[in-house]
């Protein structure tokens, strides 16, 4: 079902997860392993770079400036607005953690009886051009939720939500990992992803709700009840103009250290959450993810990295919050 507000209504990889907050790295903050391995291998697997990937790759180097495209631009020409270098980060970069492995996904099947991915056979290319196609920040998600899927089930969640489900894939997988035991909800600011993740969740058969709204503005009866809330934000560093683009371009416009959509939400989360709850969040390192974890521990939150993964030029961290 579909509501609207505001305008009208899963080749698994291995990794160590128990990182920790480091003090220092190279004069920087960032994040290390315990043991100083994390061991991420055999990355997973898509076929094929696509398009979407391509485009949300090209907007990340053109706004750090790393690399020339030579292919149309989706929006803004404005040249970099963040900074990598000498600045806080993950420790992505060092030794201990070294992930090139090359990119594989398993397409089927599971080792450990979880659920295949959701089917998506009934979107094309022509929805991809409005709404978010599950990339490998998708993928990464998926799979760090089949991870955790022995605490998610411990958590016995009565609701869970994603904000920004786009495409309805990970929030119809979590469904899935949890034999949609429970209420299941998602938002998207864009109302063609909220439509889209509608379909995908009916083609799955998945009881999912939808609401086309920001966050989870308007949904007040929800406050202090989710379980499990999920955010796969627009994390790409921008102009803080092309926020404002709405369309397909809030699947990556994150603004200055692709950030701004991220800190609106980090001070509500607490009011979201149950006392029980907790708060998935993917993060690269563009996003100064030691910050982000600095702003939640003020809320009292702890944190896990429970995914990780180095695809094309980007290092995507899946970090869980939580009380206790
Ligand atoms: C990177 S895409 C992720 C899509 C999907 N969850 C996935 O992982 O494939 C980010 C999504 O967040 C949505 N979005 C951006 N800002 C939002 C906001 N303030 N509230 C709700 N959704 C938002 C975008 O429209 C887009 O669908």
């Amino acid at each position: 079902m579909l509501y609207s507000i505001c305008q009208s209504s899963s080749s698994s990889i291995e990794y160590d997860s128990s990182f920790k907050l480091n003090s220092k790295i190279n004069g920087t903050q960032g994040f290390s392993s315990e043991q100083g391995t994390n061991g991420v291998t055999a990355p997973i697997s898509h076929d094929k770079s696509s398009d979407r990937d391509f485009k949300k790759k090209k907007m990340l180097f053109k706004h750090l400036g790393n690399i020339n495209f030579n292919c149309q631009s989706s929006s803004s020409s404005s040249s970099s607005s963040s900074k990598i270098n000498g600045t806080q980060g993950f420790s992505g970069e060092q030794g201990s953690n070294g992930v090139a492995a090359p990119i594989r996904r398993r397409m089927s099947g599971n080792s450990n009886d979880l659920p295949n991915e959701p089917n998506m056979s009934h979107l094309g290319s022509k929805d991809y051009q409005n709404v978010y196609e599950p990339a490998q920040d998708s993928f990464l998600f998926i799979d760090a939720l089949k991870k955790d899927v022995e605490y998610l089930k411990g958590l016995r969640p009565l609701v869970a939500v994603e904000i920004g489900s786009g495409s309805g894939f990970v929030i119809s997988y979590l469904s899935m990992l949890l034999n949609n035991d429970g209420y299941f909800l998602s938002t998207d600011i864009n109302p063609i992803a909220a439509m889209t993740s509608t379909r995908t969740a009916t083609h799955n058969n998945v009881r999912l709700d939808v609401v086309n709204t920001s966050f989870l503005s308007g949904i007040d009866r929800l406050l202090g009840n989710v379980d499990v809330l999920l955010f796969n934000p627009p994390y790409v560093p921008t102009p803080s103009e092309e926020i404002e683009q709405g369309g397909i371009a809030a699947s990556w416009a994150g603004g200055i250290d692709g950030r701004e959509v991220i800190d609106k939400l980090l001070p509500q989360i607490s009011n979201i959450l149950s006392e029980k709850g907790c708060f998935y969040i993917v993060l690269v390192e563009e996003n100064k993810p030691a910050e982000v974890v600095a702003i939640m521990k003020k809320y009292n939150f702890k944190h896990k990295v429970v995914g990780y993964r180095q695809a094309f030029n980007e290092k995507l961290y899946i970090v869980k919050f939580y009380r206790s």
